[in-house]
């Protein structure tokens, strides 16, 4: 396994590159003052809005609003992933890659080397399991699959019982340590610690250098839950790896097309069939951040949903999802199935070629964005049609400008019996914005919970959360007091890390931090709603001190909560240790007001 690359030479690299010289290798750049242009080559112009600045190290096109760093481009450009975009500008300065934890050196292992240990040597049992299982092997069998997919995927099984991992590899009590880390083995309210996976057909999910950072487990009878995965652990995050990419890219790094399913077993099904272009989100919504993964490796996604309620409504959120990232050159497609079916199903009735036959009937996603709100509204009166305007609007504007985000104006006129020009008069009232903003479009139907229930929490955490998210850059410099990251509320888990979101990169928009943390477990999904929340607030105050206060009044309250629970038992006798606690609180709740003043 190669080691992580230090940070601090991925930092001096970028420092030491020189943006003009990278980028004039690969597009035509002119010197304009300080700064040079050139046709962006991300969208389509005729007239250069691509900047660049040396002294910044920064790309920025005031056309379709890409921007970011000399890796980042090459990242775009070039198509290349992360690690790969480092080695390009490495190999570029004639230098060495250096790798943490290498064999013979003694630089610092990263924290989550153990864990990806662990995970890595558990998929290895859990394969050996398989081989031994007969059952398990009928089942995948059964279900259509040949021991070259399953190996090509590196399935596996964990057997039933309760320890099977934990005697295998939690010798010590720093394995069992790492192995609760990695979502292996889980604790119960008793304080008994077991295995996570019992019983289970295993399917590993690989980051996009291969290495297994969760699983997904089903089921092989009827048993609850059909399907269990990794909680988000420090290696796995919900919210950005997808299953099956990793396999896909060994069959073809840059395919023409992905296509976005929705189960690990319709991912391993094509494959079986030799399409091997699939992928699937785990259990969770489609975010930006999947979306950015698959546009670096491909052009075109399919998002394959089942055509009942739920997938139309996962569908339209994938819509929504999509606009911002939707360059000249991109494109996104959908394929609804008939109720009932689903990929695994089709191909497995039909073979390869009646899913080819679906999948090269799929809607572009300018048609279905025009389908769904001519369902929503009535054409046939002038309401209908203002109506229509106005649900469209924040879609459009959540597009790049561009020749996609003309031509679905122009389709949309059409539809609704009026100009182009007339209809972008309507679209733009709001005045005429240079970039389009990223924020992903409200719904067209408000299918989203409201604030208030998405968060049943402590009203103050709820604004908390609400003026972090809104405004990333409030939490800079913001000191985060250990009490508050201590509190066992619901809500603070999150809270935590949106500040430390904010705090790591201030400029992030909205949007981006709602998605980045949609996966987390603490009602990570909720926050997209919170994003309209009106906290009357102007844009000119100071959200900062608004923020501090904020998150000082939620410690506040807490830590008088419970003083005053010990003052309630002092009646009936206090041990030492709690009178201590209530001296230690009476301080700090004391610092706390004297702060304030
Ligand atoms: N899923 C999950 N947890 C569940 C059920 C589903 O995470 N309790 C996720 C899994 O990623 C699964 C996907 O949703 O692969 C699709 O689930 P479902 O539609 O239930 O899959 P089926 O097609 O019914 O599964 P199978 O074909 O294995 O019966
Ligand atoms: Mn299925």
């Amino acid at each position: 396994m190669a080691g992580r690359i230090p940070q601090e030479f991925i930092n001096d690299l970028v420092d030491r590159a020189d943006i003009v010289e990278i980028l004039s290798n690969r597009i035509q750049l002119k010197k304009a003052g300080r700064e040079y242009k050139a046709c962006c080559p991300f969208h389509n112009e005729k007239t250069p809005s691509f900047t660049v600045s040396p002294d910044k190290g920064f790309y920025h096109c005031f056309g379709c609003g890409a921007h970011g760093t000399v890796v980042g481009f090459l990242m775009e450009h070039d198509r290349l992933e992360f690690v790969e975009a480092i080695e390009e500008l490495a190999s570029f300065y004639g230098l060495e890659v250096p790798r943490e934890n290498s064999r013979g050196s003694t630089a610092p292992v990263s924290p989550s080397a153990p864990l990806l240990e662990l995970l890595s040597q558990a998929g290895e049992l859990y394969r050996e399991q398989l081989r031994e299982t007969p059952a398990a092997i009928d089942y995948l069998k059964q279900r259509g699959l040949t021991g070259q997919t399953a190996a090509d995927f590196g399935i596996g099984y964990a057997p039933p019982g309760w320890d099977f991992v934990l005697k295998k590899l939690g010798g010590t009590d720093d394995k069992r340590d790492d192995l609760l880390k990695a979502g292996l083995l889980t604790r119960n309210e008793d304080g008994r610690i077991y295995d996570r996976f019992r019983g289970r057909i295993m399917f590993p999910i690989r980051d996009s250098r291969g290495r297994v950072v969760g699983f997904g487990g089903r089921v092989t009878d009827d048993g609850e839950p059909k399907y269990l995965n990794s909680p988000e652990t420090p290696v796995f995050h919900k919210g950005r790896e997808l299953y099956g990419l990793y396999e896909a890219r060994q069959i073809e790094r840059n395919p023409e097309r992905l296509l976005v399913v929705e189960g690990y077993m319709d991912v391993v099904a094509l494959a079986e069939h030799g399409i091997s272009n699939a992928v699937a989100t785990l259990g969770t919504a489609t975010t930006a951040e999947h979306l950015q993964r698959l546009f670096r490796v491909t052009r075109e996604i399919v998002f394959c949903f089942d055509g009942d309620a739920a997938g139309r409504k996962a569908a339209w959120r994938a819509l929504q999802i999509s606009l911002p990232e939707l360059r000249d050159g991109r494109q996104v497609k959908f394929l609804f199935l008939a109720d009932g079916e689903d990929p695994d199903s089709v191909v497995r009735a039909g073979g390869a070629a009646e899913f080819q036959a679906r999948l090269a009937a799929s809607q572009p996603l300018s048609e279905y964005l025009i389908e769904h709100l001519k369902e929503a509204t009535d054409l046939s009166s002038l309401d209908g049609q203002a109506r229509l305007a106005e649900l469209a609007r924040p879609l459009i504007s959540s597009i790049p400008e561009g020749v996609f985000r003309e031509l679905l104006l122009d389709k949309l006129a059409g539809e609704v019996g009026l100009s182009a020009a007339r209809l972008g008069a309507l679209l733009t009232d709001s005045a005429g914005r240079a970039t389009a903003p990223v924020r992903p479009a409200a719904p067209a139907r408000p299918t989203q919970p409201t604030a208030a229930a998405a968060t049943g929490r402590n009203p103050l955490i709820r604004r908390a959360i609400c003026l972090v998210l809104q405004q990333p850059a409030a939490a800079k410099g913001l000191e985060l007091k250990a009490g508050l990251r201590e509190l066992p509320n619901p809500g603070i888990a999150l809270l935590i890390d949106l500040l430390e979101a904010a705090q790591e990169n201030p400029d992030i928009k909205p949007a981006r931090l709602a998605d980045e943390q949609a996966a987390h477990p603490d009602g990570g999904s909720h926050l997209t709603a919170l994003l309209l929340q009106d906290l009357h607030l102007e844009p000119s105050s100071d959200w900062s001190a608004e923020l501090a206060e904020t998150l000082d009044a939620i410690l506040q309250q807490e830590l008088q909560k419970r003083f005053q629970r010990l003052a309630r038992k002092a009646a009936s006798g206090l041990t030492e240790a709690e009178k201590q606690e209530m001296r230690a609180l009476q301080q700090e709740i004391a610092t706390l007001h004297s702060n304030k003043s």
